[in-house]
Protein backbone atom coordinates (compact mmCIF):
# COMPACT_ATOMS: atom_id res chain seq x y z
CA UNK A 1 0.00 0.00 0.00
CA UNK A 2 1.24 3.30 -0.68
CA UNK A 3 2.97 4.99 2.00
CA UNK A 4 0.39 8.18 3.22
CA UNK A 5 2.44 11.55 3.88
CA UNK A 6 -0.63 12.68 6.35
CA UNK A 7 -0.26 9.65 8.69
CA UNK A 8 0.86 10.14 11.97
CA UNK A 9 1.61 8.36 15.46
CA UNK A 10 -1.77 8.37 17.42
CA UNK A 11 0.46 9.80 20.81
CA UNK A 12 1.40 12.70 18.88
CA UNK A 13 -2.17 14.19 18.73
CA UNK A 14 -2.85 17.49 20.87
CA UNK A 15 -4.29 20.47 20.56
CA UNK A 16 -2.35 21.73 17.82
CA UNK A 17 -3.84 19.12 15.78
CA UNK A 18 -7.38 20.34 15.93
CA UNK A 19 -8.86 20.61 12.70
CA UNK A 20 -6.41 19.14 10.74
CA UNK A 21 -7.39 16.05 8.78
CA UNK A 22 -4.81 13.43 9.38
CA UNK A 23 -4.38 9.44 8.71
CA UNK A 24 -3.17 6.51 11.08
CA UNK A 25 -2.73 2.95 11.55
CA UNK A 26 -2.92 1.01 13.71
CA UNK A 27 -4.30 -1.96 15.75
CA UNK A 28 -8.25 -1.90 16.90
CA UNK A 29 -7.89 -2.30 20.64
CA UNK A 30 -11.42 -1.52 21.36
CA UNK A 31 -14.75 -1.24 19.47
CA UNK A 32 -18.27 0.03 20.81
CA UNK A 33 -21.62 -0.35 18.70
CA UNK A 34 -23.76 2.18 19.83
CA UNK A 35 -26.09 1.69 16.82
CA UNK A 36 -25.99 4.71 15.50
CA UNK A 37 -22.28 6.05 16.69
CA UNK A 38 -18.98 3.07 16.39
CA UNK A 39 -16.21 3.60 18.57
CA UNK A 40 -12.98 2.13 18.40
CA UNK A 41 -10.08 2.70 20.06
CA UNK A 42 -6.94 2.54 17.48
CA UNK A 43 -3.75 1.38 18.62
CA UNK A 44 -0.38 2.19 17.51
CA UNK A 45 3.31 2.42 19.07
CA UNK A 46 2.95 5.44 20.34
CA UNK A 47 -0.83 5.18 22.19
CA UNK A 48 -4.56 5.15 21.69
CA UNK A 49 -6.41 7.66 20.05
CA UNK A 50 -10.68 7.16 19.83
CA UNK A 51 -12.05 6.88 16.31
CA UNK A 52 -15.36 8.06 15.88
CA UNK A 53 -18.10 6.60 12.95
CA UNK A 54 -20.75 8.48 11.94
CA UNK A 55 -23.35 7.74 9.08
CA UNK A 56 -23.27 11.34 8.62
CA UNK A 57 -19.45 11.41 7.86
CA UNK A 58 -19.26 8.76 5.99
CA UNK A 59 -21.78 5.80 5.37
CA UNK A 60 -19.46 3.94 3.67
CA UNK A 61 -16.69 3.82 6.66
CA UNK A 62 -19.80 3.41 9.17
CA UNK A 63 -20.61 0.19 7.30
CA UNK A 64 -17.22 -1.26 7.46
CA UNK A 65 -16.63 -0.18 11.08
CA UNK A 66 -19.56 -2.37 11.82
CA UNK A 67 -17.50 -5.56 10.43
CA UNK A 68 -14.27 -4.50 12.61
CA UNK A 69 -12.97 -6.75 15.29
CA UNK A 70 -10.36 -6.48 17.92
CA UNK A 71 -6.86 -6.63 16.67
CA UNK A 72 -7.53 -6.21 12.66
CA UNK A 73 -5.33 -3.52 11.51
CA UNK A 74 -6.62 -0.43 9.61
CA UNK A 75 -6.04 2.87 8.53
CA UNK A 76 -8.25 5.43 8.84
CA UNK A 77 -8.51 8.74 7.51
CA UNK A 78 -10.41 11.91 9.12
CA UNK A 79 -10.78 14.99 10.89
CA UNK A 80 -9.39 15.94 14.51
CA UNK A 81 -12.24 17.41 16.77
CA UNK A 82 -12.31 18.25 20.71
CA UNK A 83 -14.49 15.86 22.74
CA UNK A 84 -17.79 17.14 24.46
CA UNK A 85 -16.67 18.36 28.13
CA UNK A 86 -18.34 15.33 29.64
CA UNK A 87 -16.34 12.52 27.60
CA UNK A 88 -13.27 13.54 28.04
CA UNK A 89 -11.28 10.81 29.24
CA UNK A 90 -8.26 12.55 31.46
CA UNK A 91 -6.51 9.19 31.83
CA UNK A 92 -5.85 9.36 28.41
CA UNK A 93 -3.03 11.70 27.29
CA UNK A 94 -4.95 12.04 23.78
CA UNK A 95 -8.56 11.91 25.41
CA UNK A 96 -9.27 15.27 25.16
CA UNK A 97 -9.93 14.69 21.05
CA UNK A 98 -11.49 12.19 19.17
CA UNK A 99 -11.22 11.44 15.24
CA UNK A 100 -14.08 11.65 13.12
CA UNK A 101 -13.42 9.05 10.76
CA UNK A 102 -14.38 9.85 6.48
CA UNK A 103 -12.85 6.70 5.26
CA UNK A 104 -11.51 3.51 6.76
CA UNK A 105 -9.03 0.59 5.12
CA UNK A 106 -8.76 -2.53 6.70
CA UNK A 107 -5.12 -3.81 6.04
CA UNK A 108 -5.53 -6.72 7.70
CA UNK A 109 -7.91 -9.44 9.77
CA UNK A 110 -7.49 -10.49 12.79
CA UNK A 111 -9.25 -14.33 14.23
CA UNK A 112 -9.90 -14.35 17.92
CA UNK A 113 -6.48 -14.28 19.73
CA UNK A 114 -5.79 -16.90 22.71
CA UNK A 115 -5.98 -14.19 25.59
CA UNK A 116 -6.57 -9.93 24.59
CA UNK A 117 -4.05 -8.30 24.39
CA UNK A 118 -5.02 -6.45 27.66
CA UNK A 119 -4.84 -9.16 29.75
CA UNK A 120 -1.89 -10.34 28.46
CA UNK A 121 0.19 -9.68 31.73
CA UNK A 122 -1.89 -12.15 34.05
CA UNK A 123 -2.00 -15.19 31.71
CA UNK A 124 0.51 -18.15 32.08
CA UNK A 125 3.78 -16.93 30.90
CA UNK A 126 4.34 -20.06 28.63
CA UNK A 127 1.22 -19.23 27.01
CA UNK A 128 2.48 -15.68 26.83
CA UNK A 129 6.00 -16.57 25.38
CA UNK A 130 3.98 -19.09 22.94
CA UNK A 131 2.43 -15.84 21.53
CA UNK A 132 5.13 -13.54 22.06
CA UNK A 133 4.76 -11.37 19.57
CA UNK A 134 0.60 -10.58 20.96
CA UNK A 135 2.03 -9.69 24.67
CA UNK A 136 5.01 -7.45 22.91
CA UNK A 137 1.71 -5.20 21.79
CA UNK A 138 0.93 -4.73 25.16
CA UNK A 139 1.22 -1.53 26.77
CA UNK A 140 3.88 -2.68 29.66
CA UNK A 141 6.11 -4.78 26.82
CA UNK A 142 6.01 -1.52 24.35
CA UNK A 143 7.22 0.18 27.33
CA UNK A 144 10.09 -2.11 28.67
CA UNK A 145 11.35 -2.49 25.54
CA UNK A 146 11.42 1.52 24.37
CA UNK A 147 13.77 1.56 27.53
CA UNK A 148 15.58 -1.07 26.75
CA UNK A 149 16.36 0.89 23.04
CA UNK A 150 16.59 3.82 24.76
CA UNK A 151 19.05 3.11 27.27
CA UNK A 152 21.35 0.85 25.31
CA UNK A 153 21.54 4.00 22.54
CA UNK A 154 22.07 6.60 25.85
CA UNK A 155 24.87 4.00 27.25
CA UNK A 156 26.62 4.22 23.31
CA UNK A 157 26.24 8.28 23.72
CA UNK A 158 27.93 8.48 26.96
CA UNK A 159 30.73 5.73 25.89
CA UNK A 160 30.77 7.73 22.31
CA UNK A 161 31.78 10.98 24.34
CA UNK A 162 34.50 9.40 26.60
CA UNK A 163 36.45 8.47 23.51
CA UNK A 164 35.95 4.39 24.19
CA UNK A 165 35.32 2.50 20.21
CA UNK A 166 32.86 0.00 20.19
CA UNK A 167 34.41 -3.56 19.02
CA UNK A 168 32.48 -6.55 18.39
CA UNK A 169 34.11 -9.93 19.14
CA UNK A 170 33.12 -13.32 17.94
CA UNK A 171 30.23 -15.73 18.80
CA UNK A 172 31.48 -18.69 17.41
CA UNK A 173 35.23 -19.09 20.02
CA UNK A 174 36.91 -21.48 22.47
CA UNK A 175 36.29 -21.56 25.67
CA UNK A 176 37.06 -19.17 28.57
CA UNK A 177 35.91 -20.74 31.96
CA UNK A 178 34.07 -18.30 33.52
CA UNK A 179 32.06 -20.55 36.42
CA UNK A 180 29.08 -21.44 34.04
CA UNK A 181 28.87 -24.51 31.49
CA UNK A 182 29.44 -23.52 27.86
CA UNK A 183 27.10 -24.16 24.40
CA UNK A 184 29.09 -25.72 22.05
CA UNK A 185 28.52 -25.94 18.46
CA UNK A 186 30.19 -28.72 16.40
CA UNK A 187 31.97 -27.87 13.31
CA UNK A 188 30.99 -29.81 10.29
CA UNK A 189 34.41 -28.19 8.81
CA UNK A 190 36.07 -29.73 11.27
CA UNK A 191 34.86 -33.11 12.36
CA UNK A 192 35.15 -33.73 15.92
CA UNK A 193 35.39 -30.28 16.68
CA UNK A 194 33.27 -27.54 18.52
CA UNK A 195 33.52 -23.92 18.69
CA UNK A 196 31.60 -23.00 22.12
CA UNK A 197 29.93 -19.94 22.35
CA UNK A 198 31.23 -17.18 25.07
CA UNK A 199 30.26 -16.51 28.21
CA UNK A 200 31.18 -12.91 28.06
CA UNK A 201 34.09 -11.69 25.39
CA UNK A 202 36.30 -11.61 28.35
CA UNK A 203 39.61 -12.78 26.50
CA UNK A 204 38.95 -11.16 23.40
CA UNK A 205 38.64 -7.42 25.24
CA UNK A 206 41.94 -8.38 27.04
CA UNK A 207 43.55 -9.27 23.93
CA UNK A 208 42.02 -5.95 22.60
CA UNK A 209 44.05 -3.81 24.81
CA UNK A 210 47.55 -6.08 23.77
CA UNK A 211 46.19 -4.36 20.05
CA UNK A 212 46.68 -0.83 21.95
CA UNK A 213 42.74 -0.03 21.57
CA UNK A 214 42.75 1.36 25.37
CA UNK A 215 39.39 2.22 25.79
CA UNK A 216 36.60 -0.80 24.65
CA UNK A 217 33.43 -1.14 25.22
CA UNK A 218 30.55 -3.38 23.38
CA UNK A 219 26.79 -4.52 23.97
CA UNK A 220 27.77 -7.63 23.90
CA UNK A 221 25.78 -11.27 23.67
CA UNK A 222 26.89 -13.99 25.80
CA UNK A 223 26.03 -17.38 26.67
CA UNK A 224 25.77 -19.37 29.80
CA UNK A 225 24.06 -23.33 29.99
CA UNK A 226 23.03 -22.80 33.42
CA UNK A 227 19.62 -23.04 35.37
CA UNK A 228 17.61 -20.08 35.05
CA UNK A 229 15.53 -17.88 37.36
CA UNK A 230 14.03 -14.38 37.00
CA UNK A 231 17.34 -13.21 36.57
CA UNK A 232 19.08 -15.33 34.27
CA UNK A 233 18.43 -16.39 30.83
CA UNK A 234 21.04 -18.60 28.37
CA UNK A 235 21.58 -15.83 26.60
CA UNK A 236 21.62 -12.70 28.17
CA UNK A 237 23.38 -9.16 27.12
CA UNK A 238 26.28 -7.29 28.88
CA UNK A 239 27.58 -4.04 28.68
CA UNK A 240 31.02 -4.86 28.18
CA UNK A 241 34.00 -2.72 28.82
CA UNK A 242 38.18 -2.60 29.32
CA UNK A 243 40.47 0.27 29.61
CA UNK A 244 44.11 0.23 29.73
CA UNK A 245 46.62 1.67 32.22
CA UNK A 246 44.86 2.08 34.67
CA UNK A 247 43.08 0.92 38.44
CA UNK A 248 40.13 -0.09 40.32
CA UNK A 249 39.44 3.10 40.93
CA UNK A 250 39.13 4.71 37.45
CA UNK A 251 37.49 1.81 35.68
CA UNK A 252 34.55 2.18 39.06
CA UNK A 253 34.86 5.91 38.37
CA UNK A 254 33.43 5.55 34.56
CA UNK A 255 30.68 3.41 35.31
CA UNK A 256 29.55 5.48 38.31
CA UNK A 257 29.34 8.34 35.73
CA UNK A 258 27.65 6.24 33.34
CA UNK A 259 24.75 5.24 35.58
CA UNK A 260 24.81 8.65 37.30
CA UNK A 261 23.92 9.57 33.51
CA UNK A 262 21.52 7.48 32.99
CA UNK A 263 19.47 8.04 36.16
CA UNK A 264 19.56 11.91 35.63
CA UNK A 265 18.19 11.47 32.27
CA UNK A 266 15.36 8.82 32.69
CA UNK A 267 14.81 9.71 36.38
CA UNK A 268 16.01 13.36 36.89
CA UNK A 269 17.67 12.14 39.98
CA UNK A 270 21.54 13.10 40.81
CA UNK A 271 22.62 10.12 42.18
CA UNK A 272 25.03 10.33 45.66
CA UNK A 273 28.16 8.65 45.20
CA UNK A 274 28.10 4.88 45.48
CA UNK A 275 28.43 2.86 48.47
CA UNK A 276 31.33 0.63 49.54
CA UNK A 277 32.00 -2.36 51.28
CA UNK A 278 34.84 -5.15 51.94
CA UNK A 279 33.30 -8.52 50.82
CA UNK A 280 34.20 -9.02 54.33
CA UNK A 281 32.60 -6.83 55.60
CA UNK A 282 29.48 -7.35 53.71
CA UNK A 283 29.49 -10.70 54.47
CA UNK A 284 29.89 -10.22 58.20
CA UNK A 285 26.72 -7.59 58.41
CA UNK A 286 24.36 -9.12 56.00
CA UNK A 287 25.59 -12.83 55.09
CA UNK A 288 26.15 -12.24 51.52
CA UNK A 289 28.07 -10.18 48.93
CA UNK A 290 24.93 -8.92 47.42
CA UNK A 291 23.60 -7.00 50.13
CA UNK A 292 20.63 -4.99 49.87
CA UNK A 293 21.49 -2.24 51.51
CA UNK A 294 18.07 -0.73 51.51
CA UNK A 295 17.38 -1.62 55.00
CA UNK A 296 19.87 -2.39 58.10
CA UNK A 297 18.97 -5.59 60.26
CA UNK A 298 22.38 -6.65 60.63
CA UNK A 299 23.58 -9.70 61.71
CA UNK A 300 25.23 -9.68 64.97
CA UNK A 301 28.13 -12.18 66.60
CA UNK A 302 26.73 -12.84 70.18
CA UNK A 303 28.54 -15.87 70.49
CA UNK A 304 30.55 -14.39 73.99
CA UNK A 305 26.88 -14.57 75.39
CA UNK A 306 26.90 -18.18 74.88
CA UNK A 307 30.72 -18.68 76.40
CA UNK A 308 29.47 -20.76 79.36
CA UNK A 309 26.25 -22.06 77.83
CA UNK A 310 24.69 -25.44 79.17
CA UNK A 311 23.11 -25.78 75.78
CA UNK A 312 25.17 -28.79 74.05
CA UNK A 313 24.41 -28.09 70.79
CA UNK A 314 25.39 -24.20 70.93
CA UNK A 315 28.45 -25.67 72.80
CA UNK A 316 29.40 -28.08 70.53
CA UNK A 317 29.19 -25.06 67.51
CA UNK A 318 31.80 -22.93 69.56
CA UNK A 319 34.11 -25.36 70.20
CA UNK A 320 34.07 -26.35 66.67
CA UNK A 321 35.52 -22.71 65.96
CA UNK A 322 31.55 -22.10 65.05
CA UNK A 323 29.34 -18.57 65.76
CA UNK A 324 26.03 -17.71 67.17
CA UNK A 325 24.95 -15.15 64.58
CA UNK A 326 21.29 -12.87 65.54
CA UNK A 327 18.86 -10.75 63.81
CA UNK A 328 17.11 -8.15 66.48
CA UNK A 329 13.73 -7.48 64.87
CA UNK A 330 12.53 -3.85 66.26
CA UNK A 331 9.58 -3.52 63.76
CA UNK A 332 7.04 -6.05 65.12
CA UNK A 333 5.99 -7.81 68.46
CA UNK A 334 5.16 -11.44 67.14
CA UNK A 335 2.95 -13.50 68.66
CA UNK A 336 4.01 -16.93 69.56
CA UNK A 337 2.09 -18.25 66.58
CA UNK A 338 3.87 -15.77 64.17
CA UNK A 339 7.40 -17.44 66.05
CA UNK A 340 6.17 -20.68 65.05
CA UNK A 341 5.24 -19.77 61.93
CA UNK A 342 8.85 -17.78 61.11
CA UNK A 343 10.51 -21.51 62.13
CA UNK A 344 8.92 -23.20 59.85
CA UNK A 345 9.08 -20.76 57.22
CA UNK A 346 12.50 -20.41 58.12
CA UNK A 347 13.26 -24.21 57.07
CA UNK A 348 11.59 -24.10 53.60
CA UNK A 349 14.49 -20.95 53.31
CA UNK A 350 17.10 -24.05 53.60
CA UNK A 351 17.82 -21.77 57.30
CA UNK A 352 18.45 -25.20 59.82
CA UNK A 353 17.87 -24.63 63.22
CA UNK A 354 16.50 -21.41 63.70
CA UNK A 355 16.07 -20.22 67.53
CA UNK A 356 13.95 -16.96 68.71
CA UNK A 357 14.21 -15.57 72.25
CA UNK A 358 12.14 -11.85 72.99
CA UNK A 359 11.94 -9.70 76.20
CA UNK A 360 8.47 -9.25 77.88
CA UNK A 361 7.07 -5.87 79.42
CA UNK A 362 9.18 -7.10 82.33
CA UNK A 363 12.68 -7.16 80.72
CA UNK A 364 12.06 -11.33 81.25
CA UNK A 365 13.44 -13.18 78.60
CA UNK A 366 10.94 -15.94 76.42
CA UNK A 367 12.36 -18.42 74.82
CA UNK A 368 11.88 -22.40 73.93
CA UNK A 369 15.56 -22.28 75.58
CA UNK A 370 14.48 -19.32 78.23
CA UNK A 371 15.61 -21.41 81.33
CA UNK A 372 19.43 -22.16 80.16
CA UNK A 373 20.09 -18.70 79.01
CA UNK A 374 22.27 -16.54 82.11
CA UNK A 375 20.50 -13.70 84.58
CA UNK A 376 22.12 -11.02 83.08
CA UNK A 377 21.55 -12.44 79.36
CA UNK A 378 19.16 -8.96 78.55
CA UNK A 379 21.94 -6.73 80.11
CA UNK A 380 24.67 -8.23 77.87
CA UNK A 381 22.62 -8.53 74.59
CA UNK A 382 22.21 -4.85 74.61
CA UNK A 383 26.31 -4.52 75.11
CA UNK A 384 26.28 -5.96 71.53
CA UNK A 385 23.34 -5.24 69.92
CA UNK A 386 22.52 -1.50 71.27
CA UNK A 387 18.75 -0.84 72.93
CA UNK A 388 16.63 -3.49 72.87
CA UNK A 389 13.30 -3.52 73.77
CA UNK A 390 9.54 -5.31 74.65
CA UNK A 391 9.03 -5.81 70.61
CA UNK A 392 12.75 -6.36 70.17
CA UNK A 393 12.78 -10.57 68.66
CA UNK A 394 15.94 -11.65 67.98
CA UNK A 395 16.56 -14.67 65.65
CA UNK A 396 19.32 -17.05 66.11
CA UNK A 397 21.72 -19.59 64.05
CA UNK A 398 24.28 -21.60 65.97
CA UNK A 399 26.70 -23.39 63.07
CA UNK A 400 29.80 -23.07 61.45
CA UNK A 401 30.48 -19.18 60.00
CA UNK A 402 29.78 -19.51 56.59
CA UNK A 403 26.87 -21.88 56.81
CA UNK A 404 25.01 -19.69 59.83
CA UNK A 405 25.60 -15.88 58.24
CA UNK A 406 24.51 -17.37 54.82
CA UNK A 407 21.04 -19.06 56.54
CA UNK A 408 20.91 -15.46 58.44
CA UNK A 409 21.51 -13.72 55.15
CA UNK A 410 18.37 -15.42 53.63
CA UNK A 411 16.32 -15.00 56.30
CA UNK A 412 17.32 -10.88 57.05
CA UNK A 413 15.67 -10.60 53.15
CA UNK A 414 12.58 -12.39 53.86
CA UNK A 415 11.89 -10.82 57.12
CA UNK A 416 12.70 -7.56 55.04
CA UNK A 417 9.65 -8.34 52.98
CA UNK A 418 7.18 -9.76 55.19
CA UNK A 419 7.73 -6.92 57.06
CA UNK A 420 7.64 -4.47 54.42
CA UNK A 421 11.01 -3.16 55.93
CA UNK A 422 12.65 -1.87 52.29
CA UNK A 423 11.97 1.51 50.98
CA UNK A 424 11.37 0.94 47.25
CA UNK A 425 11.84 4.54 46.53
CA UNK A 426 15.83 4.23 47.34
CA UNK A 427 18.09 3.34 44.55
CA UNK A 428 21.13 1.71 46.40
CA UNK A 429 24.43 1.06 44.45
CA UNK A 430 26.68 -0.31 46.33
CA UNK A 431 30.42 -1.52 45.53
CA UNK A 432 32.07 -4.78 46.98
CA UNK A 433 35.76 -4.81 47.05
CA UNK A 434 38.51 -7.07 48.18
CA UNK A 435 37.24 -10.33 46.80
CA UNK A 436 39.55 -13.28 47.79
CA UNK A 437 40.99 -14.53 44.89
CA UNK A 438 40.21 -18.33 45.40
CA UNK A 439 37.67 -20.65 46.64
CA UNK A 440 37.89 -24.12 47.95
CA UNK A 441 35.60 -26.88 46.53
CA UNK A 442 35.24 -28.99 48.94
CA UNK A 443 33.18 -31.45 46.98
CA UNK A 444 35.42 -31.05 43.53
CA UNK A 445 38.44 -31.01 45.83
CA UNK A 446 39.94 -28.10 44.13
CA UNK A 447 40.57 -24.25 44.00
CA UNK A 448 38.53 -22.66 41.99
CA UNK A 449 38.84 -18.54 40.70
CA UNK A 450 36.05 -16.75 42.60
CA UNK A 451 35.81 -14.46 39.81
CA UNK A 452 38.19 -15.98 36.82
CA UNK A 453 41.27 -17.03 36.26
CA UNK A 454 42.71 -13.65 34.82
CA UNK A 455 41.83 -11.62 37.62
CA UNK A 456 44.86 -10.18 39.12
CA UNK A 457 45.67 -10.46 42.98
CA UNK A 458 46.31 -7.85 45.48
CA UNK A 459 50.09 -6.89 46.55
CA UNK A 460 51.66 -9.36 48.51
CA UNK A 461 49.79 -12.26 47.37
CA UNK A 462 53.16 -14.42 47.22
CA UNK A 463 53.69 -14.64 50.62
CA UNK A 464 49.84 -16.06 51.26
CA UNK A 465 47.93 -18.85 52.34
CA UNK A 466 45.69 -19.16 49.19
CA UNK A 467 42.54 -18.67 51.24
CA UNK A 468 44.24 -15.58 51.95
CA UNK A 469 44.76 -13.84 48.93
CA UNK A 470 42.93 -11.28 47.95
CA UNK A 471 41.46 -9.90 44.41
CA UNK A 472 41.67 -7.17 42.30
CA UNK A 473 38.53 -7.66 41.77
CA UNK A 474 34.75 -5.24 42.21
CA UNK A 475 31.36 -6.45 42.12
CA UNK A 476 28.70 -3.69 41.30
CA UNK A 477 25.36 -4.41 43.52
CA UNK A 478 22.07 -2.32 42.79
CA UNK A 479 19.30 -3.32 45.77
CA UNK A 480 20.05 -6.23 46.60
CA UNK A 481 20.64 -7.42 42.83
CA UNK A 482 24.13 -8.05 41.52
CA UNK A 483 24.15 -5.59 38.47
CA UNK A 484 27.84 -5.99 36.93
CA UNK A 485 31.68 -7.52 38.10
CA UNK A 486 34.88 -7.01 36.87
CA UNK A 487 38.87 -6.51 37.70
CA UNK A 488 42.50 -5.80 37.13
CA UNK A 489 43.43 -8.33 35.01
CA UNK A 490 46.71 -10.35 35.03
CA UNK A 491 49.14 -9.00 32.47
CA UNK A 492 52.30 -10.77 33.05
CA UNK A 493 52.74 -14.56 31.97
CA UNK A 494 54.57 -15.57 34.92
CA UNK A 495 51.87 -14.38 37.35
CA UNK A 496 48.96 -15.55 35.15
CA UNK A 497 51.11 -19.10 35.15
CA UNK A 498 51.79 -18.77 38.68
CA UNK A 499 47.45 -18.62 39.13
CA UNK A 500 47.01 -21.56 36.84
CA UNK A 501 49.35 -23.54 38.58
CA UNK A 502 47.24 -22.85 42.30
CA UNK A 503 44.12 -23.64 40.29
CA UNK A 504 45.90 -27.13 39.94
CA UNK A 505 45.34 -27.09 36.17
CA UNK A 506 48.04 -29.12 34.62
CA UNK A 507 50.85 -27.62 31.98
CA UNK A 508 49.43 -29.14 29.27
CA UNK A 509 45.81 -28.30 29.77
CA UNK A 510 46.66 -24.65 30.63
CA UNK A 511 48.96 -24.65 26.75
CA UNK A 512 45.68 -25.81 25.13
CA UNK A 513 43.38 -23.86 26.12
CA UNK A 514 45.06 -21.39 27.09
CA UNK A 515 48.32 -21.26 24.85
CA UNK A 516 47.15 -18.00 23.15
CA UNK A 517 46.75 -15.81 26.10
CA UNK A 518 50.25 -16.85 27.47
CA UNK A 519 51.92 -16.44 24.36
CA UNK A 520 49.95 -12.85 23.83
CA UNK A 521 51.30 -11.54 27.39
CA UNK A 522 55.14 -11.93 26.34
CA UNK A 523 54.47 -9.68 23.83
CA UNK A 524 54.02 -6.29 25.55
CA UNK A 525 50.75 -6.53 27.41
CA UNK A 526 49.81 -3.28 29.25
CA UNK A 527 48.30 -3.18 32.72
CA UNK A 528 44.07 -3.23 32.07
CA UNK A 529 41.31 -4.13 33.59
CA UNK A 530 37.10 -3.70 33.34
CA UNK A 531 34.17 -4.31 34.26
CA UNK A 532 30.43 -5.88 32.93
CA UNK A 533 27.43 -4.93 33.52
CA UNK A 534 24.08 -7.01 32.97
CA UNK A 535 22.07 -5.14 30.78
CA UNK A 536 18.83 -7.59 31.01
CA UNK A 537 19.04 -6.79 35.04
CA UNK A 538 19.80 -3.23 34.91
CA UNK A 539 17.06 -2.45 33.00
CA UNK A 540 14.57 -5.00 34.60
CA UNK A 541 15.55 -2.55 38.08
CA UNK A 542 14.84 0.31 36.10
CA UNK A 543 11.76 -0.65 34.50
CA UNK A 544 10.49 -2.29 37.57
CA UNK A 545 10.27 -5.19 36.06
CA UNK A 546 9.98 -8.40 38.15
CA UNK A 547 11.69 -10.88 35.75
CA UNK A 548 14.62 -10.18 33.02
CA UNK A 549 12.21 -12.42 30.72
CA UNK A 550 9.96 -8.81 30.88
CA UNK A 551 12.60 -6.71 29.40
CA UNK A 552 13.99 -9.51 26.67
CA UNK A 553 11.78 -9.54 22.93
CA UNK A 554 11.79 -13.17 22.68
CA UNK A 555 14.06 -14.68 26.28
CA UNK A 556 13.86 -18.76 27.04
CA UNK A 557 10.78 -20.07 29.26
CA UNK A 558 12.36 -21.28 32.62
CA UNK A 559 13.02 -24.93 31.23
CA UNK A 560 15.23 -22.95 28.74
CA UNK A 561 12.67 -23.04 26.16
CA UNK A 562 11.84 -20.86 23.24
CA UNK A 563 8.05 -21.85 23.13
CA UNK A 564 7.31 -19.81 20.44
CA UNK A 565 9.78 -20.71 17.54
CA UNK A 566 9.44 -24.47 19.52
CA UNK A 567 13.50 -24.47 20.05
CA UNK A 568 15.34 -27.08 21.11
CA UNK A 569 13.86 -29.25 18.29
CA UNK A 570 15.13 -32.29 17.11
CA UNK A 571 17.59 -32.34 14.35
CA UNK A 572 17.46 -35.05 11.65
CA UNK A 573 20.02 -37.65 11.91
CA UNK A 574 21.26 -36.93 8.48
CA UNK A 575 22.05 -32.94 10.20
CA UNK A 576 24.19 -35.06 12.82
CA UNK A 577 26.19 -36.93 10.10
CA UNK A 578 27.21 -34.01 8.51
CA UNK A 579 28.79 -32.83 12.08
CA UNK A 580 30.08 -36.50 12.39
CA UNK A 581 27.87 -37.04 15.71
CA UNK A 582 25.29 -39.90 16.16
CA UNK A 583 22.26 -39.68 18.18
CA UNK A 584 22.29 -42.09 21.31
CA UNK A 585 19.44 -44.74 21.41
CA UNK A 586 16.74 -43.13 23.76
CA UNK A 587 17.10 -44.24 26.97
CA UNK A 588 14.50 -47.27 27.77
P1 LIG B 1 30.07 -11.90 35.35
O1 LIG B 1 30.08 -13.35 35.11
O2 LIG B 1 29.99 -11.42 36.78
O3 LIG B 1 31.38 -11.20 34.77
O4 LIG B 1 28.89 -11.26 34.52
C1 LIG B 1 28.66 -9.87 34.52
C2 LIG B 1 27.18 -9.59 34.68
O5 LIG B 1 26.42 -10.23 33.66
C3 LIG B 1 25.13 -10.55 34.17
N1 LIG B 1 24.87 -11.99 34.00
C4 LIG B 1 23.71 -12.51 33.56
N2 LIG B 1 22.56 -11.92 33.19
C5 LIG B 1 21.55 -12.72 32.76
N3 LIG B 1 21.63 -14.05 32.67
C6 LIG B 1 22.78 -14.70 33.04
N4 LIG B 1 22.85 -16.04 32.92
C7 LIG B 1 23.88 -13.92 33.50
N5 LIG B 1 25.13 -14.20 33.94
C8 LIG B 1 25.71 -13.02 34.23
C9 LIG B 1 25.11 -10.16 35.63
C10 LIG B 1 26.58 -10.12 35.97
O6 LIG B 1 26.86 -9.27 37.05
N6 LIG B 1 33.83 -11.34 32.10
C11 LIG B 1 33.31 -10.89 33.38
C12 LIG B 1 33.29 -9.39 33.49
C13 LIG B 1 34.65 -8.75 33.67
O7 LIG B 1 35.46 -9.27 34.46
O8 LIG B 1 34.87 -7.71 33.01
C14 LIG B 1 31.88 -11.41 33.53
O9 LIG B 1 31.26 -11.85 32.60
O10 LIG B 1 24.52 -8.87 35.75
Amino acid sequence: MKQDKRRIDCGLIDESSVGRTVSLAGWVAKRRDHGGLIFIDLRDRSGIMQLVFNPNFSEHAHEIARALRSEYVIEVTGKIVPRAQEVINPAMPTGKWELQVTGVHILSKAETLPFTVEEAQSVDEELRLRYRYLDLRSEVMQKNLKLRNDTLFAIREFFNKEDFYEIETPCLTKDTPEGAREFLVPSRMHPGAAYALPQSPQLYKQLLMASGFEKYFQIARCFRDEDLRSDRQLEFTQLDMEMSFVDESDVQDVIERMLKFLWKKFFKISLDSFQRLSYDEAFRLYGSDKSDTRFELPIYNISPLFEKTPLTFIRSVLEKEGRVGALCVNEKEFTRSELDAWSSKASSLGVKGLLWIRFNEDGEVESPVAKHLPTDFLETVKKIIGEVNKSSTLFLIASDYQEAWIALGRLRLQLAQDLKLIDQTLWNFLWITDFPLFAYDEEAKRWNAVHHPFTAPQAGWENQDTLQIKARAYDLILNGIELGGGSIRIHTPQMQEKVFDLLGLDKKHVQDRFGFLLEALRYGFPPHGGLAIGIDRLIMLMSGAQSIRDVIAFPKTTRGFDAMVDAPSQVDDHRWHEFSLMRLPKKK
